[in-house]
């Protein structure tokens, strides 16, 4: 009792103008801790404003204008096509059947079962990809082709014999990577004159601006990849791009030959997600000239790593995703070309794309992603 009575007196001793503001950031914090991701849409402050080239919002209005409404840049002879490993995993044989009663998640208009969710990704990946680069065709590499009824313009399914399980996503990847690239190359021997350049990439991306660019800006790389400045993981293995030439398929496939002999030998036990991240940077950094400085600044260079000459892009403006929880972060560049909707964050893809599809405005909806996409979503 004495000490009740103690702390109680000081309590209402303490001026309710310091106690106020603390006593809610506590509650928040655990409110935090329990809370289950959001199912609808949240909005917080948009990061980087007042910073130079990065993009002003007003709630969701842009400020600048940063794309225009179509890219249609064409290459001439030349073609884009993204390539995307799709493959569904149900934690249970039983998920069919309880599946939609139980586990039903609403965005906008519609309802969505756990495999429909990975469905609807899929579809405005390749959405954004039409609208933005509407030249280009997608190759989804897929052990599900009787299952995948995917019947879309510029849309292939291709077969690739593969164990697509859950634990061994990331190392099936490369391998279905590797033999995609084989089969160009057999392919390329018969062809004359037309070069398709290739850009793999994760499927939970929103391709924005046009890319095709990249091939034409820096003319001799044969493949790219994008790096941030992060110690323990400098590069992300969801965007790789190859030029079509038979140089930079065969460099591509060699290099990529090297990430999974790497992979296989050294991060076999790193969690899924990470091993050919951890693998690739292996790759980069073991080379004798590579010198890791240039991963904190975030700009466009060229480096030889063994045989293939490797364009290095910041994930700042080819593969931008906000870091989750109170990691500093400095905005959105105004010339963002690909918005990575990582972990998460595959709910607020969805409204972007909805809300894309309802204004067409593409910096309005950049400003949404913006200020929503510190917040783990449901799906
Ligand atoms: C998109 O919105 C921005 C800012 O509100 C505006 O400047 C721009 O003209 C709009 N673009 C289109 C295509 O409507
Ligand atoms: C973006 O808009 C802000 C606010 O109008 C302006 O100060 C800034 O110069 C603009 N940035 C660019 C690169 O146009
Ligand atoms: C939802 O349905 C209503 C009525 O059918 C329609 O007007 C609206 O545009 C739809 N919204 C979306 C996001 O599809």
């Amino acid at each position: 009792m004495r000490r009740c009575s103690g702390w109680r007196r000081f309590l209402f001793c303490l001026p309710l103008i310091f106690f106020l503001p603390h006593m809610f950031s506590v509650m928040e914090l655990h409110q935090k801790k329990n809370s289950k991701k959001s199912d609808h849409l949240v909005l917080g402050p948009a990061a980087g404003q007042g910073l130079p080239n990065r993009l002003q919002c007003e709630g969701i209005k842009a400020v600048n204008k940063t794309h225009s409404p179509t890219s249609h840049i064409s290459i001439g002879r030349e073609s884009i096509a993204f390539v995307t490993v799709f493959a569904i995993h149900n934690s249970s044989p039983n998920t069919h059947v309880d599946d939609r009663s139980s586990n039903l998640v609403t965005v906008g208009n519609a309802s969505y079962s756990k495999v429909e969710r990975s469905m609807a990704i899929l579809n405005v990946f390749i959405n954004f990809i039409q609208v933005r680069m509407p030249q280009s065709s997608i190759i989804i590499l897929t052990d599900l082709v009787s299952d995948l009824r995917m019947h879309r313009n510029r849309v292939a399914v291709l077969p690739i014999q593969n164990e697509y399980s859950r634990d061994k996503l990331m190392l099936q990847r490369i391998m279905s990577y590797i033999a995609f690239l084989e089969t160009r190359l057999e392919e390329l021997s018969h062809m004359e004159g037309h070069i398709s350049h290739y850009i793999f990439t994760d499927s939970d991306i929103a391709v924005v601006d046009d890319l095709g660019q990249i091939f034409q800006d820096y003319s001799s790389f044969h493949l790219a990849l994008t790096f941030r400045n992060n110690k323990a993981q400098p590069l992300n293995s969801g965007f790789i791009a190859v030029r079509g030439t038979s140089d930079g398929i065969l460099r591509a496939k060699l290099f990529l030959q090297k990430v999974l002999e790497v992979y296989s030998s050294k991060y076999m036990s790193a969690s899924r997600m990470l091993g050919d991240q951890l693998a690739l940077a292996w790759v980069i950094m073991s080379d004798p000239s590579f010198d890791r400085r240039k991963f904190t600044k975030a700009q466009v260079f060229l480096e030889k790593i063994g045989g293939a000459s490797v364009l290095f892009l910041p994930c700042a403006i080819y593969n931008w995703t906000p870091p989750e929880g109170a990691g500093q972060f400095h905005g959105m560049p105004l010339d963002v070309k690909v918005v990575h909707f990582k972990g998460s964050r595959k709910r607020l893809m969805l409204e972007s794309w909805n809300f894309f599809s309802s204004y067409g405005n593409i910096s309005d909806m950049l400003c949404l992603v913006l200020s929503s996409g510190r917040t783990k979503y449901d799906f």
